[in-house]
């Protein structure tokens, strides 16, 4: 048993992550709720309602973020508040955000706020949402009005939360509204995408010069479900590069070349982003049969994995996409997401200190780590699986009936390892 202290770096940000439509409750604007009126996509087509109430109570678990001794908090903006309908801006809305910002302030808190997290406006799905082109002016339109109202209150944005996840759920897999099933379409709203994330983050340049921009960026560890079969292996590079590598190289490097298409120059998104944000969660292996096109995850029968189509905990993969992210990239690093569905709480303890250890072997290696978010400070409504209970990912459980909160004893240990920067030789003996 390991038993020498991992000490993080004192700058290191002990941090959870949470987003609007999945805390804040009431909020019946956007193309999620709409989803859920559908019909189809959603756990017994839930719509998230009040949610953790965080419009009314965000502070009461700003203070269970103390108890547990954080230093940053994200969360995210929700646009369909801020813009209720095209180019009316809701100054309340805005104010409110003022005031949560100021209270994650007072308690020692640092905010990175996220600018987009799954969700659009209604009005905006109307037009078309990610599919029409207009949404990068759009989206650099609220990027600075957020940026002007909240930019005072934090330097670390981030753009737009797992693009890749959005873009490929939304249209390519059809699972996240407006459930297309179309590689043309998943290639235009990719461009769609990338170019609104660039026009945001020269829009927050423009405002805050000393801005730091990021995205957070789901990887995934693919592997051939069989090694030794060129099918398996092709099919696993194949999703390596589109889904962890494209839309990175097209905002660093500004230039892509799409398996089997043409290749896209797009200057304007290169070096757009000053950090990378990571969110860590799986591994899968892949069977891609040739007759039948068929692409699948398969999982080795007693291989440690989440409820249903959720995929294996591995947690060495936290460290190899750490060192992949660096090696190609060279940009420092947060870890934006990282956490288990496990209602129980029987396997989060161990899945925190293990994922933390290998963050603390990447920092060994000198790749600069910022910080890490865990997914999540307390329980939400988790997307296609609403609120299925065995979709629980918070350090305190929720009871959605009454809105209390109860500590689980993988918070309390996650409190612990804030207070002391890192495993202690205690925690890791234990
Ligand atoms: C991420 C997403 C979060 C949260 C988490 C847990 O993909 O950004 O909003 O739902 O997964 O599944």
């Amino acid at each position: 048993m390991v038993s020498s202290p991992l000490l993080f770096p004192d700058f290191f940000r002990w941090g959870t992550a949470t987003s609007s439509y999945q805390v804040e409750g009431n909020l019946t604007n956007n193309d999620w709720f709409a989803a859920a009126q559908t019909g189809g996509y959603i756990y017994q087509d839930q719509a998230a309602g009040l949610a953790c109430d965080w419009w009314n109570r965000a502070e009461e678990d700003f203070d269970r973020m103390v108890t547990l001794n954080q230093n940053a908090h994200r969360l995210s903006i929700e646009w369909s508040r801020i813009e209720p309908s095209p180019g009316v801006w809701d100054n309340d809305a805005l104010a409110r955000y003022r005031e949560m910002l100021i209270g994650l302030h007072q308690r020692g808190i640092e905010p990175m706020v996220t600018l987009h997290h799954f969700t659009n406006p209604l009005w905006l799905t109307e037009q078309g949402g990610w599919d029409n082109e207009a949404i990068i002016g759009l989206f650099e339109r609220y990027t600075q009005k957020v940026v002007s109202v909240l930019g005072d209150l934090t330097p670390i944005w981030c753009t737009i939360n797992e693009p890749a996840v959005m873009i490929s759920h939304a249209y390519g897999l059809g699972r996240f509204p407006p459930g297309i099933r179309d590689f043309n379409a998943w290639l235009r709203v990719a461009i769609n995408v990338v170019r609104s994330h660039a026009a945001s983050y020269h829009a927050i340049h423009r405002l805050l010069p000393n801005a730091q921009v990021g995205i957070a960026k789901h990887m995934v560890l693919w592997k051939p479900w069989r090694p030794f079969l060129p099918n398996d292996q092709i099919a696993t590079h194949f999703l390596e590069y589109l889904f962890n590598h494209l839309l990175l190289t097209m905002m660093t490097r500004g230039i892509t070349r799409v398996p089997g298409r043409r290749s896209y120059l797009l200057p304007e998104t290169a070096n757009t982003l000053d950090w990378i944000g990571l969110n860590y969660y799986t591994r899968y292996r892949i069977q891609f049969e040739l007759f039948s096109s068929q692409l699948k995850p398969r999982f080795k029968p007693g291989a440690m994995k989440g409820p249903g189509e959720w995929g294996e905990i591995h947690p060495q993969g936290m460290l190899i996409m750490l060192k992949q992210l660096w090696q190609r990239y060279r940009l420092p690093i947060y870890i934006t997401e990282n956490g288990i569905p496990d209602h129980t709480d029987a396997h989060r303890p161990e899945f925190i200190i293990s994922h933390l250890s290998q963050v603390w072997q990447a920092i060994e290696k000198q790749i600069p780590i910022l910080g890490y978010y865990f997914w999540s400070l307390v329980d939400n409504f988790e997307w296609t699986e609403g609120y299925n209970p065995s979709f629980r990912f918070g350090l305190f459980g929720v009871d959605f009936e009454t809105q209390e909160r109860h500590l689980r004893p993988s918070g309390k240990l996650y409190g612990e390892i804030s207070k002391q920067g890192g495993l202690t030789s205690e925690i890791l003996a234990r």
